[in-house]
């Protein structure tokens, strides 16, 4: 069994959750679940980013201590998980004594080792980005980009780390490794930063200007740099398990991957002795009006309201769904309400209806045998195996929403093949060779179900289950061999209703009924 650890980055504790925090939890949770089905023994860690001026800041406004006001946040985050249905193994809090422990142990160890000096600092630094700012993030009028929001000018002696000295190592890294960061192209982008000579890194901010951080091992007069802390919390989960820390993948959005994820934070590692990760797996942003979707500029949609609305389901689906991993996607309930009808309930909800209603009308509710396989079949079987032989290639490749459009494809055939064999007609006729085609029928979209659902169970979990359960269905432990076209459901006895995607408002075009 091979290990795989993943991580979602730790979410700052200075605002509410919003759907992009969502995605990023459902995405690692997809990722999770697929590697669990594909056999791999998964360790999957998230948590929160507590220290530092902005939940300082933020506390300050609400007049509480700051381990109060992250206490409260923290459980924010954390209270949102199972609501996803997310699969995680452990959360991480950066004010936990086993984070606190392992960042003045690493910092300690550098500093012996000389890899840390102190120095006069003066420079431009963004509170937003909790990041000191180069000369070249300006924008060519000179101002600096909305990104960093207020930026303020500063002159203070701090310690620093050597990040100058591996910038040659971190290249050569880089072109030895070149799936190391996915999407391809953001690599590329990695390259083209080293271009430029690295500055070494400052890693202390002095307790007068912030007090809410981890104070230096080696000079109390000082807290630790929130970045240096938080990318920490990687390694500080699995100290005890090096086996799985070997195996790390780190999923990210793009706003932190240069420089943090791909430059401090390989060079942290390598300093310190310790093994790189496997992979950075990096998302883009969901929008809203044109606008990434932040905290910052109110326009960010809690993702609770949705899953209230519409289920944990329909909400992983639709995100999985729409983005490609990598790219940004403008959210919109309009689009959301598009996908939730036609694709969840039209295509998989009333395939789950019809066969139900199908197999209790003409078999009793217990599922028969196919007996005979005529083209329609025949067909529908072909497209399931171009289908499946596309799945796990697509996954592996993080093309979820790939996946997901090829497995709509098939159950929209599936409902093409039930329209086209027409049950209903068969079981006005007395002809046994029609009795044959009707139990075949009814065998066929039951597998059919059976089949897509297999596709999709890390993505909709909970429909999963329910459809599996009424269709009288226990899946075996392999799940490869769930996705041979098998017709293993021979017998089962189903239940004859379940309600899965309802309207969830009257929708402006009545869908046509199903003719069951
Ligand atoms: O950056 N769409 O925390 P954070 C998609 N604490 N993803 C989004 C998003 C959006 N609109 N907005 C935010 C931090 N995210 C640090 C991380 S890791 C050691 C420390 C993603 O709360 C963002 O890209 O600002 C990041 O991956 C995560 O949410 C947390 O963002
Ligand atoms: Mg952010």
């Amino acid at each position: 069994m091979e290990s795989f650890y993943i991580t979602t980055a730790i979410d700052y504790v200075n605002g509410s959750p919003h759907l992009g925090h969502a995605y990023e939890k459902v995405l690692t949770d997809v990722i999770a679940r697929f590697r669990r089905q594909m056999g791999d023994k998964v360790h999957f860690l998230t948590g929160t980013d507590e220290h530092g001026q902005k939940v300082q800041a933020s506390a300050k406004k609400r007049g509480i201590p700051p381990q109060q006001f992250a206490d409260e946040v923290s459980a924010e985050f954390q209270a949102l998980l199972p609501k996803l249905t997310i699969s995680n193994d452990d959360f991480i809090r950066t004010t936990q004594e086993r984070h606190k422990k392992v960042v003045r142990q690493i910092l300690q160890q550098l500093f012996d080792k000389g890899e840390i000096y102190k120095a006069e600092y003066k420079g431009f630094y963004s509170t937003r980005q909790e990041q000191f700012l180069q000369e070249k993030d300006r924008n060519p009028d000179g101002t600096w980009p909305e990104i960093f929001g207020e930026v303020t000018e500063i002159v203070e002696a701090n310690y620093f780390f050597k990040l100058k000295q591996y910038q040659d190592w971190l290249v050569e890294f880089l072109t030895k490794n070149e799936n190391f960061i996915f999407p391809a192209y953001r690599q590329k982008q990695v390259v083209e930063f080293l271009k430029e000579p690295l500055n070494d890194l400052c890693i202390s901010r002095p307790k007068e200007r912030l007090e809410w951080g981890i104070s230096l091992p080696f000079d109390e007069d000082y807290v630790t740099y929130v970045w240096f802390d938080a990318l920490l919390n990687y390694y500080a989960a699995v100290i005890d398990q090096p086996d799985i820390w070997r195996e790390a993948h780190h999923v990210i959005g793009k706003d932190i991957l240069v420089p943090p994820h791909a430059v401090y934070w390989p060079i942290m590692l390598h300093a310190a002795g310790l093994p790189i990760p496997k992979q950075l797996i990096v998302h883009g942003w969901w929008m809203q009006r044109g606008a990434k979707m932040s905290k910052s500029t109110g326009n960010a949609l809690n993702p609770l309201d949705l899953v209230a609305e519409f289920g944990a389901d329909a909400f992983r689906y639709f995100l999985i769904r729409e983005m490609n991993v990598g790219q940004d996607s403008d959210f919109t309930r309009e689009q959301f309400l598009v996908r939730y009808n036609s694709e969840l309930a039209n295509n998989l909800g009333n395939l789950v209806n019809r066969t139900l209603n199908m197999t209790t009308r003409f078999a009793g509710g217990v599922l028969p045998a196919a007996e005979v396989e005529e083209d329609l079949e025949k067909n529908l079987r072909a497209l399931w195996e171009k289908t499946s032989a596309e799945l796990i290639p697509l996954s592996e490749g993080f093309q979820f929403h790939t996946a997901l459009e090829r497995a709509m494809v098939f159950l929209t055939e599936t409902n093409a093949y039930i329209e086209k064999r027409a049950p209903w007609k068969l079981g006005k006729s007395t002809e046994e060779k029609d009795q044959a085609l009707l139990r075949t029928s009814l065998a066929t979209m039951a597998e059919a179900l059976r089949l897509a659902v297999a596709a999709m169970q890390h993505v909709i979990p909970t429909s999963a289950a329910k459809i599996n359960a009424v269709l009288g269905y226990t899946p075996g432990a392999v799940w490869r061999d769930e996705l041979v076209w098998g017709r293993k459901l021979n017998g089962a006895k189903g239940e004859s209703t379940l309600v899965l995607f309802p309207r969830p408002q009257p929708p402006e075009k009545a869908p046509a009924p199903a003719k069951s």
